[in-house]
């Protein structure tokens, strides 16, 4: 596939190509006025392929871990930049995934007051949804996700050889957030990917279709909404749950496994609360549950994950928390809901006994 699209943001039109040979490219001809931040794990499995870039002068490799995102690494992150005379004219380059692109696009939004960022994506979640969308988000001590800003790359090249090394859990957590993107695009765009969910682990070309249109459905949204202050919002459908699955377990459920286990749990709620149907948790449940599997009774404590969800950046006033759940029409949308013990009751029933149901 060598595809492009072009995305509006509002520091202008950015392009997403795809190219296989991507990498290849790079290597070949390596930015001098670059100064590259990557995943150390990619650049030792990539060694060979990349070797011209890594022995650019400016290569800082970051093992993407959690802790690595957190603001009090990011003292020696400007260093080494420092160190190698960063200037503004000049651009950062990242190749990994998630954690890599929000270290990246972090910097880039600061550093001199803003320099300019490209990147490579090399997970399946990065390559089919966060690579676009202007967001950086990065930890500040215990709290994920709670320092951020809308800073758009100046280019993405996606190339989908890197998938190739992914760890199976590292797949299905961008399959999970693939299967929220089709929610969000209709019923029947999840039905299709649900019946081609077991190509999505070994058929390149299956795989490829559905980051293209996944990007796609995310492009209209973005461009409408690019500062999530309306219409965007529905992309957190399944990450209140998902998040505080996530800080619940200390990390041991990857992003998009736990976005997985959060829809599932959206679903449930939603019916029990006569707002959706069960018929759509039903519905939805099989490729949910295939996709969250070996996942489905690992301990998620309860009021670890309560105290989490309660503190969600898209919470307004206490005692309600702000969720995005499926009405009885299979569409999704936000709204406030009572933090009560009637609330309180349904997760703590959904997380120890349906979940595993
Ligand atoms: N800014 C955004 O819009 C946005 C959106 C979603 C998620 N995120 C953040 O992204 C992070 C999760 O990102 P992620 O799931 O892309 O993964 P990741 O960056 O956490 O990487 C997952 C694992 O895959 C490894 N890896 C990366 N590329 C590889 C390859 N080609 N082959 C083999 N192994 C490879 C990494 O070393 C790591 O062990 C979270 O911190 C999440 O908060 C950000
Ligand atoms: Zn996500």
């Amino acid at each position: 596939m060598s595809e492009t699209i072009n995305i509006k943001s509002h520091t202008g039109p950015y392009e997403v190509a795809f190219d296989r040979d991507g990498l290849a490219s790079l290597n070949a001809q390596v930015p001098e006025n670059a100064h590259f931040i990557i995943d150390k794990k990619v650049a030792e499995l990539y060694g060979a392929e990349m070797e011209a870039v890594l022995n650019h002068s400016s290569v800082l490799l970051i093992e993407a871990r959690e802790e690595n995102k957190s603001l009090d690494r990011f003292p020696a992150y400007v260093s080494h930049l420092v160190d190698r005379n960063v200037r503004r004219d000049q651009m950062l380059v990242a190749i990994g995934g998630g954690i890599i692109q929000d270290i990246t696009c972090f910097l880039a939004a600061t550093l001199l007051r803003g320099v300019e960022w490209r990147f490579y994506p090399t997970t399946l979640l990065s390559q089919a949804d966060s690579c676009i969308g202007s967001k950086s988000s990065i930890n500040c001590g215990a709290t994920k996700n709670i320092l951020g800003t809308f800073t758009p790359p100046k280019k993405v090249v996606i190339s989908t050889r890197f998938l190739e090394t992914l760890d199976e859990r590292d797949v299905r957590s961008g399959v999970g957030e693939m299967l929220k993107v089709q929610v969000i695009d209709g019923p029947d765009s999840f039905d299709a990917i649900a019946s081609d969910y077991a190509a999505l682990f070994d058929d390149p070309s299956t795989i490829e279709k559905y980051i293209l249109k996944s990007l796609l459905v995310k492009q209209g949204y973005i461009e409408m909404d690019e500062f999530d202050q309306g219409p965007r919002n529905i992309f957190n459908y399944g990450h209140s749950f998902g998040h505080a699955i996530e800080a619940a377990t200390d990390f041991g459920i990857p992003h998009g496994i736990a976005v997985t286990i959060g829809m599932d749990q959206a679903n449930w709620i939603s019916a029990q609360l006569g707002i959706g149907t069960l018929d759509h948790y039903y519905r939805m449940h099989p490729a949910l549950k295939a996709n969250f599997r070996q996942y489905e009774s690992t301990p998620i404590p309860l009021d670890a994950f309560l105290s989490a969800l309660a503190k969600d950046k898209k919470n307004v006033g206490s005692g309600t928390v702000a969720l995005i759940l499926p009405g009885s029409n299979a569409r999704v949308f936000k709204d406030n809901y009572a933090s009560d013990d009637r609330f309180r009751a349904l997760c703590a029933e959904y997380l120890e006994t349906v979940r595993a149901q």
